[in-house]
């Protein structure tokens, strides 16, 4: 009898948009559907949280309507319980939110799986890792930060695989996405740590072949 093939298990890709053409996000979101991603990551910023400023629900819908990728929309703004709303609205899957933004963490994460979407929750770098331990059972994915949150194109920071490795000691099973500084080898780096998806803007989107770049971070 013969063997059934296995599919190719590989991390999850979501490149993030960020590092792309403003002017053009929904051609944008469909390069990176053409190349195979998993998922378009959308860095939504509030000038307070971060000390950048980027789009909000209406760029996310106009995104939505021209791509079926998986939306992943991270959120850097204070009090994300008040967008959650508009953010499905607009056509996300998942709504990241970071542990440093809210006094209510519990209460943003019970409301975001309420709509209907996953809830994942994100930690800066300064952020210790054992913080994660009373939520993990309650997300659908962590998210470690591997730069400062706020600009693409920022060197990863190699302190990010002893927090990737902390996490998944806590969950075997639970999904844990990587942001900042990623390419080829900063993301094996992770995937090794035990990390199943990456995050990359420059990287993708700054590449002469998207798909390849792709490609080589699988
Ligand atoms: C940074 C954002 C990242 C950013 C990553 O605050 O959360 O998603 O786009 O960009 P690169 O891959 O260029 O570091
Ligand atoms: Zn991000």
């Amino acid at each position: 009898m013969q063997k059934k093939k296995k599919a190719l298990e590989g991390p999850k890709i979501y490149p993030s948009v960020l590092a792309g053409d403003f002017g053009h996000l929904a051609q944008e979101a469909k390069r990176a559907e053409k190349a195979g991603a998993d998922g378009l990551h959308l860095d939504v910023m509030d000038g307070h949280f971060v000390p950048n400023l980027t789009f909000g629900p209406k760029a996310v819908a106009a995104v939505n309507k021209a791509t079926d990728l998986f939306l992943d929309v991270h959120l850097m703004i204070y009090n994300p319980f008040e967008f959650v709303e508009k953010f499905v609205e607009a056509g996300a899957d998942r709504i990241t939110f970071h542990l440093e933004a809210t006094e209510d963490v519990m209460g943003t994460i019970r409301y975001i799986r309420k709509c209907g979407v996953q809830a994942g929750l994100a930690f800066c770098p300064e952020t210790s890792a054992e913080m994660v331990d009373r939520f993990v059972d309650k997300v659908d994915a962590v998210l470690i930060m591997s730069v400062n949150p706020g600009f693409g194109g920022q060197t990863f920071m190699p302190n990010a695989l002893d927090k990737i490795k902390f996490v998944r000691k806590l969950a075997s099973r639970l999904p844990i996405q990587v942001d900042g500084g990623i390419n080829d080898k900063t993301g094996a780096k992770c995937i090794k740590a035990g990390a199943t998806e990456l995050v990359a803007g420059t990287y993708l989107y700054k590449a002469r072949d998207f798909k390849a770049a792709l490609e080589a971070l699988r």
